[in-house]
């Protein structure tokens, strides 16, 4: 018979800026009895665990902390990855998916057997191509492997809307989608404030060149920070930690996340409900005219990256085997 399983735990694979941010939100804002960080840099892994756990002794939390290996955070209910490099200034997020997706494989042939009700959310960048390879090597179904995709960027096109309207973040409907990246895009025909449609309520967000300033702040906006302080780690942080609060207490929510479009070929935002099971419905969005092609340029341009790193990957497993097979001869 297997045996109990008396704790819940999130894995967080990388405990650079990122993961020791998504932990101490974890921390403040209990929803699992363990975090899990895993990390090749040792020192820093002991170092994280300890000024962590020091925010768990004032006895509001009762979330531990504690270091483990990958083999661990295959058990775990929640594997959180954001394990790999980040960009440097000006650099963009797709130059990255080299480094990040050898890092990917790695870690997917360390923490066999994953198991079967884990679910995958991917942070590292690029998120919507490593979400497409971590559905092809984890095993796990579609449903359960998850990128943190337009969630981010969503959120800060409802920050800059709140102003513009004079109205809280959280009256406002509206979603970015499609990569998170270059090519994303906004859904201004569905966006609303309240019930109201945005053209109603904020008549100015019809105009051109107003959407234009949006839709660039919001690409650009991660850029931006990075250039004065090197990395994005609280909004994202807190997103992921949302995003496990919905998991983990199958709230059943939509957000606009990354996952597997099997139309497009390729894994990227779009609206869908998330819970204990991962994404249990896609829910469906009326585009115009304009957002249908944005949408399919961006599909294309993803699937043309992926093509190029489907090659990289064979021939990365290729060499894997044959270095296998020399150090048995
Ligand atoms: N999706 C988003 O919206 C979003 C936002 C911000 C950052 N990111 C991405 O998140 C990633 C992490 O960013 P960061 O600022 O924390 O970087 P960082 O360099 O501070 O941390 C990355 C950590 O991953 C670790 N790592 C490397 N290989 C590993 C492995 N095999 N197993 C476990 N850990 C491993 C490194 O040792 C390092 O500590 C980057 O790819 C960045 O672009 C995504």
């Amino acid at each position: 018979m297997p045996e109990q399983k008396l704790k819940t735990s999130i894995a967080i694979l990388g405990c650079g800026d990122v993961g020791s941010t998504l932990a101490y939100t974890l921390i403040l804002n209990p929803v699992c009895s363990e975090v899990i960080l895993v990390d090749p840099k040792t020192a820093l892994l002991e170092a994280q665990v300890r000024d962590l756990s020091d925010a768990t002794y004032r006895g509001n939390t009762g979330t531990r902390v504690r270091a483990g290996t990958h083999k661990d955070a295959g058990q775990a209910d929640i594997v959180v990855i954001t394990a790999g490099a980040k960009q440097k200034p000006g650099e963009s997020r797709l130059s990255l998916l080299s480094r990040n997706l050898h890092i990917l494989s790695s870690i997917f042939s360390a923490m066999q057997p994953i198991s079967p009700h884990t679910i995958l959310l991917l942070v590292a960048n690029p998120v919507d191509i490593l979400t497409y390879f971590a559905r092809k090597l984890s095993g796990l179904p579609e449903s359960q492997v998850i990128g943190t995709g337009t969630s981010l960027d969503s959120a800060r096109l409802r920050g800059i809307l709140a102003t513009k309207a004079d109205v809280s973040p959280s009256s406002i409907m509206a979603y970015v989608l499609g990569e998170h990246g270059d090519s994303q895009f906004i859904a201004w025909s569905s966006a609303t404030i309240g019930v109201t449609p945005l053209s109603m309520a904020l008549p100015s967000s019809t105009d051109p060149t107003f959407r234009a300033e949006i839709a660039s702040h919001t690409r650009g906006a991660a850029g931006s920070i990075i250039a004065a302080k090197g990395c994005t780690a609280y909004g994202i942080g807190n997103m992921a930690a949302s995003i496990c609060k919905y998991i983990m207490y199958d709230q059943l929510t939509v957000r606009p996340l990354s996952f597997y479009q099997p139309e497009l070929g390729c894994c990227l935002s779009m609206p869908a409900i998330i819970g204990r099971k991962g994404i249990t419905r896609v829910m469906p969005i009326e585009l115009d005219e304009r957002e249908k092609r944005e949408l399919e340029d961006c599909a294309n341009g993803l699937r043309a990256v992926i093509e190029g790193a489907e090659k990289e990957l064979e021939a990365d497993q290729e060499l894997a085997k044959a270095l296998e097979k020399d150090k048995g001869a």
